[in-house]
């Protein structure tokens, strides 16, 4: 896994963002347990609750190729001021503690890539007990 290299590759896809109301262009890539990769945008709506986030459309399509570990993820925003740090919403982080999510990519604030732990970002996250 190559932080730099799953970032460069984040900010990529977020030119395909569709992002007219907030016009905050995210992507995202997850890399699972074999080295797949997958990407996502934000996908905004015109009824503002209904669009979803960049995070989401990549864990999607991680899921829908039979995925069920991901690795890592890294997350751009290419309409972020220099130097502010987005890091993965409260329900993405859900999301991507489902799929045992180890590490998480965004950018530093000074350029470059930082590499963070979900445990850190999410501590005590939810799984359901059977
Ligand atoms: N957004 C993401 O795609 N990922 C996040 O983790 C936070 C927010 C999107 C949702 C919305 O389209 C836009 O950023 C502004 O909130």
């Amino acid at each position: 896994m190559n932080p730099d290299e799953l970032l460069a590759q984040a900010r990529e896809v977020a030119k395909r963002a569709y992002a007219p109301y907030s016009g905050f262009r995210v992507g995202a890539v997850v890399e699972t347990d074999d080295g797949s990769r997958f990407s996502g945008v934000n996908v905004e709506n015109s009824s503002y609750p209904e669009g979803w986030c960049a995070e989401t459309s990549a864990l999607a399509a991680a899921a829908t190729a039979g995925y069920r570990t991901i690795r890592a993820v890294a997350v751009a925003c290419i309409d972020a001021k220099d130097g502010t740090q987005t890091f993965p919403c409260g329900g993405c982080r859900q999301r991507l503690y489902e799929f045992g999510t180890d590490l998480v990519i965004v950018p530093g604030p000074e350029g470059g890539s930082e590499v963070y732990r979900l445990d850190d970002l999410l501590p005590h996250g939810f799984k359901l007990q059977s």
